[in-house]
This record gives C-alpha cells, sequence and structure tokens, in this order.
C-alpha cells in the first residue's frame, strides 16, 4: 500500500523551514500531498492561487510531491485523497499547545488518520511565515529563509525600498 501524507498549511508564504520538513517527511512516506487549507484565525497576505505558485515553483524539484488547496475540514480531505498520515512540523514549546489540540480534534474526527511531527531543524527553529512577514515589512533581509520566487513576491508586495539586499 502506498503511504501517503497529508503536509497541511497556511503557507502565507512557503518558508525554507516548510521545504525542510517535507523534504524530511519523504524519507517516511511515498507521496505527500501539500494542501492549502483555511486557518480562520489567520488574515492571509497571499491568495490561495498565489500561494498555490509559490508553493509549485518552490517544489518542482521534489519527487513524490503534489500541491493542492481545498476549502474544508483535513480529515475529510484526507479521506477523499486516501491518506491515512497529517504531517506537521513542531517548533517550539510554544507550537505545542494548539498542534497537540488540532491533532486530538482531527483523531477524534477520525480515528484512521494520524498525526505525524518531526521536528524542525536547528536551522530554521525560529522562523514562521510570521516573522518573516513582519522583518520584511519592515527592511529585513530574509534572502536565505525563503524560496527565491518567495522573495521575488514578497519584495514586490512591500517594495523594493523596504528590503535590503
Ligand atoms: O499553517 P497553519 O495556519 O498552522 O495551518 C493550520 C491548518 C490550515 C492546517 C488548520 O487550520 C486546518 O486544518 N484547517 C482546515 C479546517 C480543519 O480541518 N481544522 C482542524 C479541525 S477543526
Amino acid at each position: 500500500m502506498e503511504r501517503i501524507a497529508i503536509y497541511p498549511g497556511s503557507f502565507d508564504p512557503v518558508t525554507m523551514g516548510h521545504l525542510d520538513i517535507i523534504e524530511r517527511g519523504l524519507k517516511l512516506f511515498d507521496r505527500i500531498i501539500v494542501t492549502i487549507l483555511c486557518n480562520p484565525a489567520k488574515r492571509y497576505l497571499f491568495s490561495a492561487a498565489e500561494r498555490m505558485e509559490m508553493l509549485e515553483d518552490s517544489l518542482s524539484g521534489f519527487k513524490g510531491v503534489e500541491v493542492d488547496q481545498y476549502d474544508g475540514l483535513l480529515v475529510e480531505y484526507a479521506r477523499r485523497r486516501n491518506a491515512h498520515a497529517i504531517l506537521r512540523g513542531m517548533r517550539a514549546v510554544s507550537d505545542f499547545e494548539f498542534e497537540f489540540q488540532m491533532a486530538l480534534m482531527n483523531r477524534k474526527l477520525n480515528r484512521e488518520i494520524q498525526t505525524v511531527f518531526l521536528m524542525t531543524s536547528l536551522r530554521w527553529i525560529y522562523t514562521s511565515s510570521s516573522i518573516i512577514k513582519e522583518a520584511v515589512r519592515f527592511g529585513g533581509d530574509i534572502r536565505d529563509m525563503v524560496p527565491e520566487l518567495v522573495f521575488h513576491k514578497l519584495r514586490e508586495r512591500f517594495g523594493e525600498d523596504r528590503m535590503s539586499g
């Protein structure tokens, strides 16, 4: 049986931390479906179409990875795609409460689907889409924390003069 995992998230935008989790997840799963879902607690900078484009571009060199989007419940999407695992990255203790709650809720909704956590590599432990957007907004250079296209999109969005490098 093919081992399929859904790697869900907002990806607003995709970062090197996400790519690291996908790369390492591919050692555990035959196929990873990277899916943009809606987190009602967030307001997004990029549209779903822009986030898809950035993900597709960043993942074009990865084998066994597909990018998709879904407007609904994660476990329902996983069921439809025949996936038995949800892959999530875990950074510091601060991630734990939200991740724990989400994993338990997803398990309550569908006991057949297991959530698998990978610890983020130390190199990316402090990065997040939110903190990267904040740094860019105030002119910080985040070039090595995001894929090339994302860097350009952020530069477009915030204006070249706000970003060094
Ligand atoms: O990158 P994020 O914002 O931390 O990802 C959170 C996301 C999008 C995976 C989560 O909000 C989600 O699964 N949204 C879809 C609706 C759902 O199934 N929620 C969890 C159970 S109520």
